[in-house]
């Protein structure tokens, strides 16, 4: 049986996934716009991925017979200055989000509920593999990315992703 303090955390981060999701479609959306199909293609399965990430906290829910409450969805922005500054979200967001993971971490811990503690492992990992492939992509856009001609072909790249 789940502390009804995990509880409320664990459903609170199924929002946040579910932001996740939001905010990476309205860059796929903004890239879309753009014509930069690389870039849209990559932050379309970003935001797929984030989904199966709320899902993953709805089942550990119900997994312990407990009830999903859903929350309202914050709406993201939906324009940007620049390709770049997307990128530059991304990196914030993602260390935000890991926040968020450690802070149901450190009250699990409190609690000395090692069930959830297990659980959030993955997320652990699954948090270091997001925020350096989000620095990564910012890296090499820094580094490659310093004309029009570089930029179709980086958004060529994006188009690689699986
Ligand atoms: Fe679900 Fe990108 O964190």
């Amino acid at each position: 049986m789940l502390d009804k303090k995990i509880i409320d955390l664990v459903n609170h981060q199924v929002n946040k996934e579910m932001y996740s999701a939001y905010l990476y479609l309205s860059m796929a959306n903004y890239y879309a716009e753009k014509n930069l199909e690389g870039f849209a293609h990559w932050f379309t399965l970003q935001a797929k991925e984030e989904y199966e990430h709320a899902e993953k906290f709805m089942n550990y829910i119900h997994d312990n017979g407990e009830q999903v409450i859903l929350e309202a969805i914050e709406a993201p922005k939906s324009d940007y200055a620049d390709p770049i500054e997307p990128l530059k979200v991304t990196v914030e967001h993602e260390k935000y989000v890991t926040d968020l993971i450690n802070q149901i971490v450190r009250v699990a811990h409190d609690l000395c509920d090692y069930r959830t503690l297990n659980f959030l492992s993955w997320f652990i990992n699954e948090q270091a593999e997001e925020e350096k492939t989000a620095n990564d992509l910012l890296a090499r856009y820094e580094i490659f990315v310093d004309g029009k001609k570089n930029l179709y072909l980086f958004d060529q790249e994006m188009k690689s992703r699986v």
